[in-house]
């Protein structure tokens, strides 16, 4: 990252002030592990900011006010789920389900269902084309075609999926970020439950882009549920906002 910039000289590497995320439930040596890369890489200032922290931050949440907000960030790797106040953590749950699960059961769905082979690119497309996080959406998307290798006879293949099955061969995966997200509800202190209960849940991460996955969530939870901006993003950004408001956010880990 760091060389695509392409700042300074060879012998004039300028000292720079770096926010890096991590994830919440990073350990003490992975966390070593990021400062020294980051002062490997010319950073004279390094501060470490948690993830669901910097999503909050980026879809606008006010996180210094004393008042609960939760925030699901669905990513690639890992859900991160966390209640926000004060400018901190009050209690977060991290799994490793998310996006890429998402894909791994659609590539075994085709091959069990269907007979027919595909590459994780194809079931990625599938995602995003069909995806579905219930079998019932307002508007749903076409049936989509799919190429890939029959099992049987070896002969490329061409089947047409529809959202309904999408929906039922991610229902496992969302099922197991649905109790994530009950369970931190229920560590959840009553007063900033009874600020969730009023502004709701915000989701960011690319996962959180799966059609009727806030719908879902909010069924399960009867909360309202809102889908950040531009939620690829929403980290990425709150990183970037955090490093202008170095000296004003108390929660940045000095490295
Ligand atoms: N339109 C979409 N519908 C469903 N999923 C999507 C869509 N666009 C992207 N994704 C998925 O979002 C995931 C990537 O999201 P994101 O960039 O937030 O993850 P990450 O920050 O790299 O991962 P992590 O937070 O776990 O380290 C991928 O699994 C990708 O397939
Ligand atoms: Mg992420």
């Amino acid at each position: 990252m760091i060389k695509m910039m392409n700042i300074g000289s060879r012998f004039f590497s300028p000292s720079m002030r770096m926010v890096i995320c991590i994830p919440s439930g990073i350990t003490e040596v992975e966390k070593r592990a990021v400062q020294d890369s980051a002062e490997h890489a010319g950073g004279k200032e390094v501060y470490l900011i948690h993830e669901p922290m910097a999503a909050a931050i980026g879809i606008g949440v006010d996180v210094e006010e004393p008042m609960g907000n939760m925030v699901i960030d669905i990513g690639g790797g890992t859900s991160e789920i966390a209640v926000i106040a004060l400018g901190g953590i009050v209690c977060d749950k991290s799994i490793r389900v998310a996006g890429d699960d998402f894909t791994n059961d659609i590539e075994e769905y085709m091959r069990r269902q269907h007979n027919i082979l595909i590459g994780e690119r194809t079931a990625e497309q599938i995602k995003i084309e069909v995806g579905a996080a219930l079998p019932e959406l307002e508007n749903p998307p076409e049936d989509f075609a799919v190429r890939g290798r029959d099992l049987m006879t070896g002969i490329p293949k061409e089947i047409y999926v529809s959202y309904k099955e999408i929906a039922h061969a991610l229902d496992k995966s969302i099922s197991k970020i649905e109790e994530a997200i009950l369970s931190a509800l229920e560590m959840t202190p009553p007063e900033l439950s009874a600020d969730i209960y009023k502004t709701g849940i915000y989701l960011a991460g690319g996962g959180s882009m799966l059609r009727g996955l806030d719908k879902r969530i909010s069924q399960k939870t009867k909360l309202p549920v809102h889908i950040a901006e531009d939620p690829l993003r929403a980290v990425a950004r709150g990183t970037g906002i955090a490093l202008k408001n170095i000296d004003k956010f108390q929660f940045l880990i000095k490295a």
